[in-house]
Protein backbone atom coordinates (compact mmCIF):
# COMPACT_ATOMS: atom_id res chain seq x y z
CA UNK A 1 0.00 0.00 0.00
CA UNK A 2 1.17 3.39 -0.83
CA UNK A 3 0.93 6.12 1.38
CA UNK A 4 -1.21 9.26 1.01
CA UNK A 5 -0.10 11.59 -1.21
CA UNK A 6 -0.19 14.64 0.71
CA UNK A 7 2.43 13.62 3.31
CA UNK A 8 4.42 11.75 1.21
CA UNK A 9 7.95 13.33 0.68
CA UNK A 10 11.16 12.12 -2.36
CA UNK A 11 13.64 9.89 -0.72
CA UNK A 12 17.01 8.91 -1.90
CA UNK A 13 18.80 5.40 -0.77
CA UNK A 14 20.98 2.68 -1.69
CA UNK A 15 20.58 -1.14 -2.28
CA UNK A 16 23.56 -3.59 -3.62
CA UNK A 17 25.15 -0.42 -4.46
CA UNK A 18 22.34 0.53 -6.42
CA UNK A 19 20.90 4.28 -6.39
CA UNK A 20 16.96 4.75 -5.80
CA UNK A 21 14.69 7.21 -5.31
CA UNK A 22 11.61 6.10 -3.68
CA UNK A 23 8.72 8.29 -1.53
CA UNK A 24 8.85 8.12 1.75
CA UNK A 25 6.22 5.50 4.30
CA UNK A 26 7.69 2.84 0.93
CA UNK A 27 9.11 -0.46 2.89
CA UNK A 28 12.55 -1.69 1.97
CA UNK A 29 10.64 -4.79 0.15
CA UNK A 30 8.30 -2.66 -2.33
CA UNK A 31 11.32 -0.42 -3.32
CA UNK A 32 13.60 -3.58 -4.09
CA UNK A 33 11.05 -5.24 -5.86
CA UNK A 34 10.15 -2.32 -7.85
CA UNK A 35 13.51 -2.23 -8.76
CA UNK A 36 13.71 -5.70 -10.17
CA UNK A 37 15.78 -6.75 -6.95
CA UNK A 38 14.66 -9.81 -5.42
CA UNK A 39 14.70 -10.72 -1.80
CA UNK A 40 13.26 -14.18 -0.75
CA UNK A 41 9.38 -14.01 1.42
CA UNK A 42 7.53 -16.87 2.49
CA UNK A 43 5.09 -14.76 4.95
CA UNK A 44 4.88 -11.90 2.87
CA UNK A 45 1.83 -11.25 0.15
CA UNK A 46 0.91 -8.34 -1.25
CA UNK A 47 -2.71 -7.35 -0.22
CA UNK A 48 -2.39 -8.13 2.93
CA UNK A 49 -1.12 -6.62 6.18
CA UNK A 50 2.50 -6.68 6.96
CA UNK A 51 2.86 -10.14 9.57
CA UNK A 52 7.25 -10.34 9.55
CA UNK A 53 6.95 -13.62 10.99
CA UNK A 54 9.20 -15.81 8.65
CA UNK A 55 12.36 -13.55 8.11
CA UNK A 56 13.47 -14.61 5.35
CA UNK A 57 13.40 -11.26 3.84
CA UNK A 58 16.06 -9.98 6.51
CA UNK A 59 18.51 -7.49 4.93
CA UNK A 60 21.58 -5.18 6.14
CA UNK A 61 21.44 -1.72 6.87
CA UNK A 62 24.53 -0.08 6.96
CA UNK A 63 24.94 1.33 10.70
CA UNK A 64 22.73 -0.77 12.37
CA UNK A 65 24.52 -4.26 13.72
CA UNK A 66 21.48 -6.09 13.68
CA UNK A 67 19.70 -7.40 10.34
CA UNK A 68 15.96 -6.04 9.57
CA UNK A 69 12.71 -7.54 8.06
CA UNK A 70 12.97 -5.48 4.90
CA UNK A 71 8.97 -6.09 4.67
CA UNK A 72 8.18 -4.35 7.79
CA UNK A 73 10.80 -1.66 7.73
CA UNK A 74 10.67 2.12 6.03
CA UNK A 75 13.08 3.48 3.57
CA UNK A 76 14.70 6.65 5.16
CA UNK A 77 17.13 9.27 3.35
CA UNK A 78 20.70 8.06 2.99
CA UNK A 79 19.77 4.08 4.13
CA UNK A 80 22.66 2.04 2.62
CA UNK A 81 20.83 -2.08 2.33
CA UNK A 82 22.43 -4.79 1.72
CA UNK A 83 20.24 -7.78 0.83
CA UNK A 84 22.12 -10.73 -0.97
CA UNK A 85 25.90 -10.54 1.65
CA UNK A 86 27.38 -14.26 2.42
CA UNK A 87 25.76 -13.68 5.38
CA UNK A 88 22.45 -13.17 5.04
CA UNK A 89 22.39 -16.12 2.57
CA UNK A 90 23.64 -18.44 4.93
CA UNK A 91 20.13 -17.32 7.88
CA UNK A 92 18.06 -17.91 5.28
CA UNK A 93 19.77 -21.28 4.52
CA UNK A 94 19.73 -22.04 7.82
CA UNK A 95 15.65 -20.58 8.27
CA UNK A 96 14.38 -22.91 5.33
CA UNK A 97 16.04 -26.24 6.66
CA UNK A 98 14.59 -25.60 10.30
CA UNK A 99 10.96 -24.99 8.52
CA UNK A 100 11.65 -28.66 6.89
CA UNK A 101 12.77 -30.49 10.04
CA UNK A 102 9.73 -29.12 11.92
CA UNK A 103 6.85 -30.30 10.61
CA UNK A 104 6.11 -33.03 7.59
CA UNK A 105 7.06 -31.74 4.28
CA UNK A 106 7.49 -34.67 2.55
CA UNK A 107 6.69 -33.36 -1.03
CA UNK A 108 6.81 -36.30 -2.85
CA UNK A 109 3.33 -37.46 -1.53
CA UNK A 110 1.98 -34.06 -1.30
CA UNK A 111 -0.60 -32.47 -3.44
CA UNK A 112 1.06 -29.33 -3.58
CA UNK A 113 4.27 -30.75 -5.08
CA UNK A 114 5.31 -28.80 -8.11
CA UNK A 115 3.61 -25.61 -7.13
CA UNK A 116 4.88 -25.28 -3.07
CA UNK A 117 6.55 -21.52 -2.08
CA UNK A 118 8.85 -23.96 0.67
CA UNK A 119 9.63 -26.45 -1.75
CA UNK A 120 10.77 -23.16 -4.53
CA UNK A 121 12.50 -21.37 -1.71
CA UNK A 122 14.66 -24.76 -1.12
CA UNK A 123 15.41 -24.71 -4.61
CA UNK A 124 16.16 -21.25 -4.88
CA UNK A 125 18.45 -20.85 -1.71
CA UNK A 126 20.20 -24.57 -3.35
CA UNK A 127 18.95 -26.72 0.03
CA UNK A 128 19.86 -29.89 -1.01
CA UNK A 129 19.77 -31.40 2.99
CA UNK A 130 18.46 -30.93 6.23
CA UNK A 131 21.56 -30.17 8.96
CA UNK A 132 18.66 -30.04 11.81
CA UNK A 133 17.32 -33.31 13.53
CA UNK A 134 13.81 -33.77 11.41
CA UNK A 135 10.82 -33.52 14.52
CA UNK A 136 8.63 -35.55 13.11
CA UNK A 137 5.70 -34.63 14.52
CA UNK A 138 2.20 -36.14 14.47
CA UNK A 139 -0.21 -33.46 14.04
CA UNK A 140 -3.71 -33.30 12.64
CA UNK A 141 -5.56 -33.67 9.93
CA UNK A 142 -8.68 -31.66 9.40
CA UNK A 143 -10.92 -33.23 6.73
CA UNK A 144 -14.06 -32.16 8.47
CA UNK A 145 -14.77 -29.60 5.47
CA UNK A 146 -16.84 -30.31 2.25
CA UNK A 147 -14.10 -28.84 0.11
CA UNK A 148 -11.22 -27.91 2.13
CA UNK A 149 -8.38 -29.29 3.88
CA UNK A 150 -6.11 -28.57 6.88
CA UNK A 151 -3.09 -30.69 7.11
CA UNK A 152 -1.25 -29.04 10.14
CA UNK A 153 1.92 -31.26 9.07
CA UNK A 154 2.82 -28.63 6.42
CA UNK A 155 2.06 -25.73 8.01
CA UNK A 156 4.34 -22.91 8.20
CA UNK A 157 2.43 -20.63 10.67
CA UNK A 158 2.97 -17.38 7.89
CA UNK A 159 -0.96 -16.69 8.84
CA UNK A 160 -1.40 -15.66 5.30
CA UNK A 161 -4.79 -17.45 5.53
CA UNK A 162 -5.67 -16.03 9.22
CA UNK A 163 -5.14 -12.26 7.51
CA UNK A 164 -6.83 -13.29 4.40
CA UNK A 165 -10.22 -14.16 6.14
CA UNK A 166 -10.11 -11.68 8.74
CA UNK A 167 -8.76 -8.86 6.25
CA UNK A 168 -10.14 -9.64 3.07
CA UNK A 169 -13.22 -11.71 3.18
CA UNK A 170 -14.13 -10.71 6.70
CA UNK A 171 -15.10 -14.17 7.88
CA UNK A 172 -12.57 -14.06 10.77
CA UNK A 173 -13.05 -17.87 10.99
CA UNK A 174 -9.72 -18.69 11.11
CA UNK A 175 -6.82 -17.71 14.24
CA UNK A 176 -3.64 -19.48 15.83
CA UNK A 177 -3.64 -20.95 18.91
CA UNK A 178 -0.69 -21.88 21.31
CA UNK A 179 2.94 -21.12 21.14
CA UNK A 180 6.20 -21.42 19.11
CA UNK A 181 6.09 -25.64 17.50
CA UNK A 182 2.76 -25.51 19.51
CA UNK A 183 1.52 -22.83 17.48
CA UNK A 184 -1.54 -24.51 15.09
CA UNK A 185 -4.22 -22.76 13.18
CA UNK A 186 -7.77 -22.99 14.40
CA UNK A 187 -11.38 -22.01 13.37
CA UNK A 188 -13.94 -20.20 15.60
CA UNK A 189 -13.19 -21.39 18.96
CA UNK A 190 -10.91 -24.30 18.08
CA UNK A 191 -13.47 -26.70 16.39
CA UNK A 192 -13.54 -28.94 13.14
CA UNK A 193 -13.63 -26.55 9.97
CA UNK A 194 -16.51 -28.50 8.75
CA UNK A 195 -18.62 -27.14 11.58
CA UNK A 196 -17.67 -23.76 11.61
CA UNK A 197 -20.50 -21.00 11.30
CA UNK A 198 -18.58 -18.41 10.43
CA UNK A 199 -16.71 -19.92 7.62
CA UNK A 200 -17.85 -18.52 4.20
CA UNK A 201 -16.19 -21.87 2.10
CA UNK A 202 -14.39 -18.82 0.09
CA UNK A 203 -11.48 -20.86 -0.79
CA UNK A 204 -9.27 -17.50 -0.40
CA UNK A 205 -7.68 -19.11 2.63
CA UNK A 206 -6.49 -22.23 0.58
CA UNK A 207 -5.19 -19.52 -2.40
CA UNK A 208 -3.05 -18.13 -0.41
CA UNK A 209 -1.55 -20.81 1.44
CA UNK A 210 2.46 -21.09 0.10
CA UNK A 211 2.59 -24.92 1.08
CA UNK A 212 0.21 -27.94 1.01
CA UNK A 213 -1.20 -26.89 4.01
CA UNK A 214 -4.43 -26.02 3.06
CA UNK A 215 -5.85 -27.83 -0.08
CA UNK A 216 -8.73 -28.62 -2.04
CA UNK A 217 -10.28 -31.47 -1.16
CA UNK A 218 -9.97 -34.64 -4.12
CA UNK A 219 -6.72 -33.39 -5.40
CA UNK A 220 -4.01 -36.27 -5.71
CA UNK A 221 -0.33 -35.87 -5.70
CA UNK A 222 1.08 -32.78 -7.69
CA UNK A 223 -2.44 -31.38 -8.70
CA UNK A 224 -3.30 -29.20 -6.38
CA UNK A 225 -2.28 -24.98 -7.30
CA UNK A 226 -3.00 -21.89 -6.26
CA UNK A 227 -4.37 -18.44 -7.48
CA UNK A 228 -3.60 -15.83 -5.36
CA UNK A 229 -3.63 -12.94 -7.77
CA UNK A 230 -6.68 -11.44 -6.47
CA UNK A 231 -5.98 -10.15 -3.92
CA UNK A 232 -3.92 -6.88 -5.00
CA UNK A 233 -6.99 -6.41 -7.18
CA UNK A 234 -8.96 -6.48 -4.03
CA UNK A 235 -7.21 -4.66 -2.10
CA UNK A 236 -7.09 -1.43 -4.92
CA UNK A 237 -10.85 -1.92 -5.40
CA UNK A 238 -11.22 -1.39 -1.74
CA UNK A 239 -9.17 1.43 -1.33
CA UNK A 240 -10.97 3.02 -4.63
CA UNK A 241 -14.32 2.61 -2.99
CA UNK A 242 -12.86 3.91 0.57
FE1 LIG B 1 9.39 -10.30 5.80
FE2 LIG B 1 8.39 -12.79 6.17
S1 LIG B 1 8.54 -11.67 4.35
S2 LIG B 1 9.40 -11.48 7.59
Amino acid sequence: MRPATSTVESLTLQIDGKDISCRSGETILQVARDNNIDIPTLCFLEGLTVWGGCRLCMVEIAGSPKLHAACATTCAEGMVVSTASPRLKEYRKMIVEMLFAERNHVCAVCVSNGHCELQNMAVKLEIDHVRFPYRFPHLEVDNSHDAMRLDQNRCILCVRCVRVCGEIEGAHTKDVKGRGVLAAIIHDLDQPWGESETCTACGKCVNVCPTGALTHRGTAVGEMTKKAQFLPYLTLMREAKS
